[in-house]
């Protein structure tokens, strides 16, 4: 059984132009442990879909699916509070720009324990050690001083570092990241993803990682979706996409990679009908 299962994932939104299709029969699923990579250009519905599955969409959001499965169990069915449980606990998901995504009025020693103490039975001074155990995980340095600090206090990649914190709280089975190193240097964006996969190495946990730089997906995707407005081109394991990318679409992403980034292994393509239906 897959840990995640999403058959025929619709989102729409109704706007003065009428209704817009944000996603539309997706289908996706997501194995204990892997890495699977979601790519496609901005404005495909990627973030959209995700929120979806975390129940984290606004009301003006429409969501169908005919099947949405965590573990097993329907996520469609589930009443908010049940799916409030879920999020943050089993499934958790970090956002692309890690400033904004913390809570700018609360310390980030806070924001952990807040979670822990919503998902778990810790006593208070468990959760305090538990929240100092994340700090360190995460590679942030005199962890004692940061649990007291606030997220205007610390740099762009050590409040991504407390999103990941806050998300790994409660060992979640599957995580989501957004682009998670987007907003980051370059230096830092590499360290911040070497450390989500050792996070996930170490953890066991599924990593679903929204990206939309192939050279990341081939150092790090076992299995790779390629979306593009809202509709999946191209679903392969990453090694497949990589050799032998079907889909027009998919050879025009990896086109615009530097010819070395995955060891001189790309094709070289020329971007023809993309068999977009619109
Ligand atoms: N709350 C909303 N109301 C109306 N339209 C929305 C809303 N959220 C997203 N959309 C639209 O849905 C489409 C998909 O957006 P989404 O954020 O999923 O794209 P994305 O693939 O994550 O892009 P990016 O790479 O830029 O993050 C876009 O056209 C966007 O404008
Ligand atoms: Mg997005």
């Amino acid at each position: 059984m897959a840990l995640l299962e999403i058959r025929n994932l619709s989102v729409s939104f109704e706007t003065t132009a009428g209704r817009f299709f944000a996603v539309q029969g997706l289908d996706v699923s997501v194995d204990e442990g892997e890495v699977l990579a979601v790519v496609g250009e901005s404005g495909s519905g990627k973030s959209v879909a995700m929120l979806a599955v975390m129940g984290l969409l606004p009301d003006t959001a429409t969501v169908s699916a005919d099947a949405m499965r965590f573990e097993g169990r329907d996520l469609l069915g589930m009443t908010p509070r049940q799916r409030r449980a879920l999020s943050g606990r089993d499934m958790a998901m970090i956002f692309q720009e890690p400033v904004a995504s913390l809570n700018p009025c609360f310390t980030v020693g806070f924001q952990i324990v807040e979670t822990l103490k919503r998902h778990t039975k810790l006593s208070g001074s468990a959760r305090r050690a538990r929240a100092l155990e994340l700090l360190t995980a995460v590679g942030i340095p005199e962890p004692e001083r940061r649990y007291a600090s606030y997220p205007h206090q610390m740099s762009g990649g050590q409040c991504q570092r407390a999103m990941i914190a806050i998300a790994m709280a409660c060992s979640p089975k599957l995580l989501i990241a957004d682009e998670p190193t987007t907003a980051l240097d370059v230096t830092i964006q590499k360290q911040i993803l070497d450390l989500l996969l050792n996070l996930q190495t170490e953890s066991g946990m599924a990593l679903v990682l929204i990206t939309h730089d192939m050279g990341v997906v081939a150092e790090t995707a076992d299995r790779v979706i390629v979306q593009y407005q809202g509709r999946k081109m191209e679903e392969a394991d990453a090694l497949t996409l990589f050799e032998a990318p079907r889909h027009p679409y998919t050879r025009a992403l990896l086109s615009a990679l530097p010819e070395n980034a995955v060891g001189g292994r790309l094709p070289t393509v020329a971007v023809g009908d993309w068999g977009v239906r619109t």
